[in-house]
């Protein structure tokens, strides 16, 4: 198979420097719509194809893993017909999707709590990480009515329980431990976080997980994001030092 040419923005980035696992808070489609006068939902139906622009990149480039923001834990509090159209559109695109996890031997993960999922999306969902489960490429992980502090206390519970029930100690338990019972159980972490339409917050998402996560705010709307504005911002993550709380190389003299 011939391999994908390493576009001119990363051409002088070596591999080893490139985040592996991207995050992306994909905000600004509602803004986008309203410049064009359009119905919000224009801004979502358009953002879809951002999805499909970053999806594309994390299969060329041979990227590890891509999380993106889809539906919060905070967005059911929208006008009920832009939530029925949102997840009208998720289970579109989760059917849509199926042709990738097979052809790119790729991996579907949804993140956050099911119980409020409508019964078609999470049946797609379940359908998806099925069908993905034993495959060894790319990941697509999916979070659909995710909150980072209900993910927190699901784990908390879950802790808990098994500590009433006397099968575990809790003073066995530790970061690790926490971790696996959250719902990115077995994943790494996020090399990078990126956040498009400008704000600068992390609005709930995977607060456990991004510790030590660069941060990469953009002020391009979802649903203008290109591919360049992607390799743009690996760039810039590849000129940074990651410390993890130590000292650089040349602190240490
Ligand atoms: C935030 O923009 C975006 C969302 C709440 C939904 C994200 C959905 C998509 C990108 C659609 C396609 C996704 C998939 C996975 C099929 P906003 O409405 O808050 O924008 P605003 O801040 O400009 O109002």
């Amino acid at each position: 198979m011939a391999e994908t040419p390493v576009p001119a923005t990363l051409a002088d980035v070596p591999r080893e420097r490139w985040p592996q696992h991207i995050a992306i808070i994909m905000d600004g489609n509602g803004r986008w719509a309203r410049q064009r006068r359009l119905p919000r939902m224009e801004g979502h139906r358009a953002g879809r194809d951002s999805v499909e622009r970053v999806l594309e990149v994390v299969e060329d480039l041979g990227l590890k893993q891509v999380t993106l923001y889809a539906f919060s834990h905070e967005n059911w509090s929208r006008p009920q017909d832009e939530i029925d159209s949102l997840m009208k559109l998720y289970r579109r695109n989760l059917v849509a999707e199926r042709r990738r996890i097979t052809e790119k031997n790729a991996r579907f993960i949804n993140i956050g709590r099911r119980d409020k999922l409508p019964a078609a999306v999470l049946k797609e969902v379940e359908t998806n990480e099925r069908l993905g489960a034993e495959n060894t490429g790319p990941v697509l992980c999916l979070a659909v009515n995710y909150g980072g502090r209900q993910e927190i206390v699901d784990a908390a519970r879950s802790l808990a329980r098994d500590a009433a029930a006397g099968t575990l100690d809790p003073e066995t338990i530790d970061e690790a431990t926490f971790a696996s019972r959250l719902y990115t159980a077995g994943q790494s972490d996020p090399d990078l976080l990126i956040r498009t339409g400008g704000e600068m917050r992390v609005s709930n998402f995977l607060l456990w997980q991004i510790s030590y996560t660069e941060l990469y705010v953009t002020d391009v709307l979802w649903p203008d994001f290109q591919k360049e504005d992607l390799y743009r911002a690996m760039a810039d993550y590849a000129r940074r030092q990651r410390r993890f709380g130590g000292l650089s190389p040349d602190d240490v003299r």
